[in-house]
């Protein structure tokens, strides 16, 4: 039998007793059980922790019992009910269990028989789970049940499923590269490797020798020579990571690759042909960026055979919360802690905030949430500020342009923890036009959680 210590159990009841004999019985056999006396109480659990079986009151005072169960059912699909009952209300267990609940338990429980139901659901759960765990693999681990991201995930089966090249738009933190690998080990390249490749981090003076490998002796300190990026990944996938910020030297070398499918080791008059599928993201408009002439077109069609947009996270607001509760379970495994408990307002906030950072934004705030704030109940207060001052972080009529700029720039940074290449990439301006303007603004220029409150710094005092 497989282990109890991995299932939760919420019990509701409004009198103690029958929830002393559950938290007693279940407890001992190595089930977390959680246990509220109203039903409001147990819809604010079941919304943060991850329950698996639910044992409830038919009547609790707040909510009429069928209600709450009703609303379990269609909320938390895949949650086991059992309920709840005094003896003389069996029939309205037997209509429970029409309902959609699992079994009843008369009340006081018999320990007996509330442990062997529990053994039979914890089983049945673990079968149903195993079912539903190769039904993610086949949306790859992308969480998300928005219609842009199923729009995603069709796309993904359709790209892993031939070798043309892909180009996945969308702003920074969306999960790109997330998609990029999904496509990759969906299809029959998994075998070989995945390569990610930052177009802007390779120096202009490397970039042939990175791209496409040396030979021994090509130059001084060349050693036994060293393969490419386009021959580690030949047979796999090489992911060009910013491909809109690739030098145009760049993009001459990778067009020549792409449309002779060879390339040539440096130092040697050797020509190789390679296999290699090329999967490119980009956070701008590259179309438009084609137009200012930055980037070339004929490159661009090259690579967007396939086009991929990962919409940003405040268009497809309902998965949020899923992609929060994947991040505390996954936290909670790591720190071996539990997990927090957030109050309405505070879920809310999380739900109306427009996450600039998007999913990135999301996991390093539930992060922070949880390493450094380490509190059990999570409230509006404890969130970072710059998603409490939403409501006020509006556009004002009355503000000078140079105004409003500099608190937008605060509020990308605040949102970004700092950083300034991922706040220049949100912002669409390049790190060094970024380091001018926080000069400019007097905004604060140190590390996260050392942002001053506006004050005299502000961007009030400041004329442009
Ligand atoms: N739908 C999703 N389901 C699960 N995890 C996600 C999802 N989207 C993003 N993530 C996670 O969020 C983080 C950011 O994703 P990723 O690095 O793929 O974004 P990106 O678009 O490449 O960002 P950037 O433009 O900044 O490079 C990763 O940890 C990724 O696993
Ligand atoms: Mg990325």
């Amino acid at each position: 039998m497989k282990s109890r210590t991995s299932f939760r159990v919420l019990a509701v009841d409004d009198r103690q007793d029958a929830l002393d004999i559950i938290q007693h019985t279940l407890g001992a056999a190595g089930y977390q059980v959680t246990t509220v006396t109203s039903a409001a109480d147990a819809v604010r659990v079941l919304e943060f922790v991850s329950i698996d079986i639910v044992i409830s009151e038919t009547t609790l005072y707040d909510v009429i019992g069928l209600d709450f169960i009703r609303y379990v059912r269609e909320n938390f699909k895949d949650l086991a009910i059992v309920i709840l009952t005094d003896a003389p209300c069996i029939d309205s267990a037997v209509l429970s269990i029409k309902e959609g609940a699992e079994d009843y338990l008369v009340k006081p429980p018999d320990r007996e028989r509330l442990l062997s139901i529990m053994d039979r659901i914890k089983d049945k759960l673990i079968l149903r789970r195993q079912i539903q765990e190769e039904n993610t693999r086949k949306s790859y681990g992308i969480i998300g049940n928005s219609p842009g991201i199923a729009k995603v995930i069709e796309n993904i089966d359709k790209a892993s499923a031939y070798n043309a090249n892909v180009l996945i738009q969308g702003e920074s933190g969306v999960g790109k590269e997330l998609v990029a690998r999904a496509i990759h080990y969906a299809g029959e390249r998994a075998r070989f490797a995945f390569v990610p490749v930052n177009c802007t981090a390779i120096p202009e003076t490397l970039l042939e020798s990175e791209l496409f490998g040396y030979a021994r002796g090509a130059f001084t300190g060349a050693g036994d020579g060293r393969e490419g990026f386009f021959q580690i990944a030949d047979g796999g996938t090489l992911f060009l990571d910013e491909i809109g910020d690739a030098s145009l030297a760049m993009q001459g070398k990778l067009l020549r690759v792409l449309q002779n499918k060879e390339i040539q080791i440096v130092g040697s008059g050797r020509i190789k042909k390679i296999d290699t599928r090329i999967i490119a993201a980009t956070n701008k408009d590259l179309l438009a960026t084609c137009a200012s002439r930055l980037f070339r077109e004929d490159l661009y069609y090259r690579l967007a055979v396939i086009e991929i947009t990962v919409p940003p996270l405040r268009e497809r607001r309902e998965d949020i919360l899923p992609l929060a509760n994947m991040f505390i379970a996954g936290f909670v495994k790591e720190l071996k802690k539990d997990p927090p408990e957030f109050t309405d307002n505070a879920l809310e906030t999380i739900k109306n905030y427009q996450w600039p950072g998007n999913v990135r934004e999301l996991e390093n705030c539930i992060q922070r949430l949880m390493i450094i704030t380490d509190r059990a109940v999570i409230d509006v207060s404890d969130l970072p500020h710059v998603m409490r001052s939403n409501t006020e972080y509006r556009i004002d009529p009355m503000k000078t342009l140079a105004q409003a700029e500099a608190e937008h720039i605060r509020a990308v940074l605040q949102a970004t923890g700092g950083n300034k290449s991922r706040a220049s990439s949100i912002l669409g301006i390049d790190r060094k036009t970024l380091r001018e303007k926080i000069k400019k603004f007097g905004l604060p220029d140190s590390p996260p959680g050392n942002f001053s409150p506006p004050g005299k710094n502000s961007p009030e005092h400041f004329s442009s």
